[in-house]
Formats: structure tokens, C-alpha cells, sequence
């Protein structure tokens, strides 16, 4: 039996029959396209697109979304793929290898585990999960699978990360107790973030609108929720699970942080009151071990600040802007001859990392442990503002996930 080969079967030995469903591994060599399917290409979906075609050496095959629209532009965009108004009707096609997830949060771990199931490795949109038994599922799934696993936080794959853990271990910031976060947007006013119109054919003939509700209760077709899904809870988690999970999980992987220990969230909808359940103003703690708090406000209204994360250590600061090389200052109180610096090291791109990895059968920069820890976060933060209470990781885990407030 040769090496590769017999690594994968004494892997899945040890794994039990469960993992036995996975279809064997194909190699692909150095030489060979990879195969892409995408599910779900609406805004993101279309990014991706882009991004994809960017990368040497893949063929885009197919794609599934429930809005016939979507498929019609897919169609226009990659001439001879295959388009689907079912997922799995792509995840039957035998000659895909890889799949790109963009479909909304509340489908994610849907997307996931029946990715995993077909034997495709998969690049799934954060965040990685809707809810806390979603991301055990989706984690447990990926640990007993030999499946190429990227999560869409990007930043992890910015120079900036790899400077800010090279500082950190250097010691440069000395004893860490502290990270400021924060994420500011604004709109003209009378028009909400993230609102967006209903294109006149978005209706109940041309939309799969069983496949969108993905066992939320049954109601007649509404192309509002369809299209602005992000504002309501049966769907979205809100602008913790858009923005926070982006700066959280850079945060976890530079501090090597576990999830939290408990998290408190206050705010409410106070800048467009336009029927959104999700708030759009937003101050959490979040509490985590090894003594360091991390805080994270946000507003809808002002865009002053834009975006940051700040580590605040005994010895010196590290600052992040998004897509910016890191910015460290010395504490001139316990570094006195410290200097300041910036971070040197290349942004790569996310894409085309979770690419090489399929090739080579690696880790990425992304994997699902980050999407698990960044997204308990997520929930543990919204739990904490939907129970008007600070909610420890235990409470947070025995907690029912509820599709809409009250029910
Ligand atoms: N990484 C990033 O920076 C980033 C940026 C924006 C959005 N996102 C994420 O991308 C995801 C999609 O966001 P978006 O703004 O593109 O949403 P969107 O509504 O524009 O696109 C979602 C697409 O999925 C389709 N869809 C809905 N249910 C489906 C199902 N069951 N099966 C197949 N297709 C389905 C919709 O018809 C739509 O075309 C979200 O999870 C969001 O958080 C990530």
C-alpha cells in the first residue's frame, strides 16, 4: 500500500465507521485542475468568484443557489458550468473536488458537514456556524475527515498576523492584559446598513424558498427575508457574526486565546429603526483566561474611527488596521530605549492559500478551529445581549439556540 494511501486508511481505522462514508482521497498532482463548485453567489458569493479565478490551475464547474437570478448571472459569467437550485444536486457531481460555501450564516453548517459528507474539501464563508451545537458539529466533522478545510476570515492571512505572533512571542509586549476592538460603519440617514432592495423577480416561482428556510418554520414566500436575511436572528447573527468574528478570530490566533470564559453584550437597534431585529449599536467584554479581557464596540451611526485592534501590553502596543502593515510602540515605562516599528511581512491571499493546501494536502491559514473558537465568541456574545446577561461558555452551551426572539 503506498504511504499516502495507507496514512489515510489507518487514519480512518482509527476514526471509526463514521468517517468511513468519506469517499477515498483523490491525489491530485502538481498538474492537475481542481475542480470547483460554489454554493450560494449572491454579494460575497460573486467576490469569491473573482478571487477564485485568480488562482492558477482551477476550472469552475458548477454552482447551486436557491434564486434563479443568481444562477442565470453565474451562468453568464462561466460559460459550460452547471448551475442548481439544491445543493446537493452539486455535491452528487463526482468530478468536483472543492467547494466554496457563501450561502447566509443560517445555512453554513448545512453547507458544511454535507460538503465534508461528499468527500469535497470546502472553503466555507465565516462564520463558520449560526450556533454553538452547529460549530460542535462542524468541528467534530472536520477533525474525523481528511478534508482541506478553509474559513473565510481572510485577515489570517495578512502579514499582519504573522508579524503580530512573531512580536508577541518575542516579547515585545510584556504582560498582555488587555485588547480595545472596535468596527464603525454609517449610511444617509433614514437608510439602514446593510438594507437592500427586492429585485421585481425575486419571487416564490423562482426561488427555492424550502431550500433558503433550511428547517426554519414554513411560511408563505417572503423576498424580503430572502434578500435581507442579515437583519433578522433565524438567519443572522447580526454584526457580531459579519464583523466581530473578522477581528475576534485575529485576535484568538495572535494571542493563541481559547474561547471565552464569559461575555457580556449591551446595545440595542438605535440608529434606523426599519423592522431589524439584530442591533446596530454594540459594546461586549468579552472574558477570557490567562488574565486578558477584550472589548469590541460598533455603531451603525459614525464612521469616524473605522476600524482596529489595539494589544495593550506592560512593555508596548500593537495596533491593527485592516489590511495595513502592524504598528508596534514601545511602553517607554518598562522599555525605555524600545523603539517603535512596523510589521514587514506580505499580506497572502486567502484563496489561493486554501488552493495550495488542497494540492498539498495542508493546514491553512484559516482552519476550522479558528472558524470553532471565533464563532463561539460570536454566540456567546449575541446569547449574552438576547438574555440581557453576562453568560459564561457553560451556560452559553446548554443554551437552546432560538430562531427569533420570544419563540
Ligand atoms: N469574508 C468576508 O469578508 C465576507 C464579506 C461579506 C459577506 N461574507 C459572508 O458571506 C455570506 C453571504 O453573504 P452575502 O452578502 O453574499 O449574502 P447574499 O444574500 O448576497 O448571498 C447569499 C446567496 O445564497 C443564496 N442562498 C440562500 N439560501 C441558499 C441555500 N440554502 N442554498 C444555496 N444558495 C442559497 C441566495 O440566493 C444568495 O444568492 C455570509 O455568511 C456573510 O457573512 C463574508
Amino acid at each position: 500500500m503506498p504511504d499516502a494511501t495507507r496514512r489515510t486508511f489507518l487514519k480512518q481505522a482509527a476514526l471509526g465507521a463514521a468517517v468511513l462514508a468519506y469517499p477515498p482521497s483523490k491525489v491530485l498532482g502538481a498538474n492537475d485542475r481542481i475542480r470547483i463548485g460554489m454554493i450560494g453567489v449572491g454579494d460575497r458569493g460573486n467576490d469569491l468568484l473573482g478571487q477564485i479565478r485568480g488562482v492558477h490551475g482551477v476550472e469552475l464547474v458548477a454552482m447551486a443557489d436557491v434564486y434563479s437570478r443568481r444562477r442565470d448571472e453565474f451562468k453568464s459569467k462561466v460559460s459550460g458550468a452547471q448551475t442548481f437550485d439544491d445543493h446537493r444536486r452539486l455535491l452528487d457531481m463526482k468530478d468536483i473536488d472543492a467547494v466554496i460555501v457563501a450561502s447566509p450564516l443560517h445555512c453554513h453548517a448545512r453547507h458544511f458537514l454535507d460538503t465534508l459528507a461528499a468527500g469535497k474539501d470546502l472553503y466555507s464563508e465565516k462564520t463558520m456556524t449560526w450556533s454553538i451545537p452547529e460549530a460542535d458539529k462542524c468541528l467534530a466533522a472536520a477533525k474525523g475527515s481528511d478534508r482541506v478545510v478553509q474559513i473565510g476570515l481572510q485577515h489570517e492571512s495578512e502579514g499582519a498576523t504573522f508579524d503580530a505572533r512573531q512580536m508577541i512571542k518575542e516579547g515585545w509586549l510584556g504582560k498582555i492584559t488587555s485588547v480595545e476592538s472596535w468596527m464603525s460603519r454609517n449610511t444617509p440617514r433614514g437608510k439602514g446598513q446593510w438594507v437592500r432592495p427586492v429585485p421585481h423577480d425575486c419571487t416564490a416561482q423562482n426561488v427555492n424558498w424550502p431550500a433558503f428556510l433550511n428547517g426554519r418554520p414554513d411560511r408563505p414566500f417572503d423576498g424580503y427575508k430572502l434578500i435581507n436575511w442579515r437583519l433578522f436572528w433565524e438567519f443572522s447573527g447580526g454584526n457580531c457574526a459579519e464583523n466581530l468574528v473578522h477581528q475576534i478570530s485575529w485576535i484568538i490566533s495572535v494571542l493563541d486565546l481559547p474561547v471565552p470564559d464569559a461575555a457580556y453584550m449591551s446595545g440595542g437597534v438605535f440608529s434606523e429603526k426599519d423592522g431589524r431585529e439584530v442591533p446596530d449599536t454594540i459594546a461586549i467584554t468579552l472574558d477570557y483566561p490567562k488574565d486578558i479581557v477584550v472589548t469590541w464596540q460598533s455603531t451603525f451611526s459614525n464612521k469616524h474611527y473605522e476600524m482596529s485592534n489595539r494589544i495593550l501590553g506592560s512593555d508596548g502596543t500593537l495596533e491593527y488596521h485592516f489590511e495595513e502593515p502592524i504598528q508596534y510602540w514601545p511602553e517607554k515605562t518598562n522599555r525605555p530605549d524600545g523603539e517603535s516599528r512596523k510589521g514587514a511581512t506580505h499580506n497572502q491571499t486567502h484563496m489561493q492559500n486554501w488552493i495550495d493546501c488542497v494540492r498539498k494536502r495542508a493546514t491553512p491559514n484559516a482552519p476550522p478551529d479558528i472558524g470553532y473558537r471565533s464563532a463561539i465568541a460570536v454566540h456567546m456574545a449575541n446569547l449574552s445581549y438576547r438574555n440581557r446577561k453576562r453568560i459564561t461558555f457553560e451556560e452559553a452551551k446548554s443554551m437552546t439556540p432560538e430562531f427569533a426572539p420570544g419563540s
